[in-house]
């Protein structure tokens, strides 16, 4: 535990950007689902505030964020236990975000590698939010004094900034208020490839949708597309060392480790030797009995807007309740008059 002085609580977001695939799930979701019985309050925003720093089709992103929230509750995330609710419903996130954005320094923001990516060659033409875009993930984290934070390798940067932003927050007006927030950094186990080729993360944005597993797939699709996955023309080796250098017969093991909830060396040791059309066989049946009843749910789920909306709402009020008191002491030691 970094900070004694604050109370254990985890805070993590995804943006509601569309298709959720077998590496959000195995990565975020299915993870956030097991640590919500660990007793510590958690916390999953939907950050739409975020989605809409490059383009977003306002009827894709009102879609895309009800889909999100079906596709934690499907994944079994239990919104009464965590809190689930989208950003911009909780203005505290964008009002905590402006008193930051007075806090980060320009040369920071600029240094961010997701920035340089994203704004690439032509960065005067990107939105002055995705610049400031990190001092709106640090808000939403210091919003609620969260003490730890689970996501991809790819955000550790933003982490690094948030406790950056919370140290000179702290600093400069001599306070102890905002903590020093863990990442709690998923491992290898949980990153999943791409099915047609294991050195690539599995990802909404390739145009082959061949090389993913969608939450959204039905039955048949899951088994087709694992059937279809990239092997190498060896069989499963007899320990894990193995599978060195064989991206995609190390993914496949991966995969079926994590929904199996057992380690790569059990799967290795329980399919030794077996030829990858036989292993990719028994993985597309294992695929199916774990993913299938998610995409059934999802679909059952998107019928009833108004039961998403309902629960997004209660989640906002349940963080607003957190947040509110938070951003009002942050008022008072930046000298703001509230009246
Ligand atoms: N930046 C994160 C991503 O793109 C999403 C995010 C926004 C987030 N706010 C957050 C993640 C706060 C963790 C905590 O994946």
């Amino acid at each position: 535990m970094s900070d004694a002085k604050f109370t254990p609580r985890v805070f993590s977001g995804i943006q509601p950007s569309g298709d959720l695939h077998l590496g959000n799930y195995l990565g975020a979701l299915k993870r956030f689902a097991d640590a919500q019985n660990q007793g510590i309050l958690s916390i999953y925003c939907m950050v739409d505030l975020h989605a809409i720093t490059v383009w977003q089709d306002p009827a894709a992103l009102t879609r895309n964020t009800r889909e999100l929230c079906a596709g934690f509750i499907a994944s079994g995330i239990d919104p009464e236990k965590s809190i689930l609710f989208n950003q911009s419903q909780v203005p505290e996130h964008a009002q905590l975000a402006w008193v930051f954005n007075c806090v980060a320094r320009m040369g920071w923001m600029g240094r961010m590698t997701q920035w340089k990516d994203k704004s690439g060659k032509n960065a005067e033409a990107a939105s002055l939010g995705l610049l400031a875009y990190p001092a709106l993930m640090a808000a939403d984290i210091l919003v609620y004094h969260a003490t730890h934070v689970p996501v991809g390798e790819d955000q550790k940067q933003h982490l690094e900034l948030t406790r950056d932003i919370a140290a000179k927050f702290n600093h400069d007006y001599g306070v102890e208020f905002f903590p020093m927030t863990e990442p709690v950094i998923e491992g290898a186990a949980t990153r999943v490839m791409n099915l047609q080729d294991g050195t690539k993360k599995m990802s909404k944005s390739d145009p082959s949708d061949k090389t993913r597993i969608n939450l959204t797939d039905d039955a048949d699709a899951i088994a087709r597309k694992i059937k279809k996955a990239k092997t190498d023309p060896d069989p499963l080796p007899e320990t894990a060392d193995g599978l060195e250098n064989r991206p995609e017969a190390r993914n496949l093991v991966n995969i079926w480790a994590a929904l199996a909830e057992t380690t790569v060396d059990d799967v290795v040791a329980q399919n030794a030797g077996k030829m990858f059309g036989y292993f990719k066989q028994d993985l597309a049946d294992l695929a199916v009995e774990k993913l299938a009843p998610i995409s059934g749910e999802m679909a059952r789920l998107m019928q009833d807007q108004a039961e998403i909306d309902r629960i997004l709402g209660r989640g906002a009020e349940r963080a607003r309740e957190i947040a509110a008191p938070i951003l009002a002491q942050t008022y008072d030691i930046v000298g703001m008059v509230r009246s």
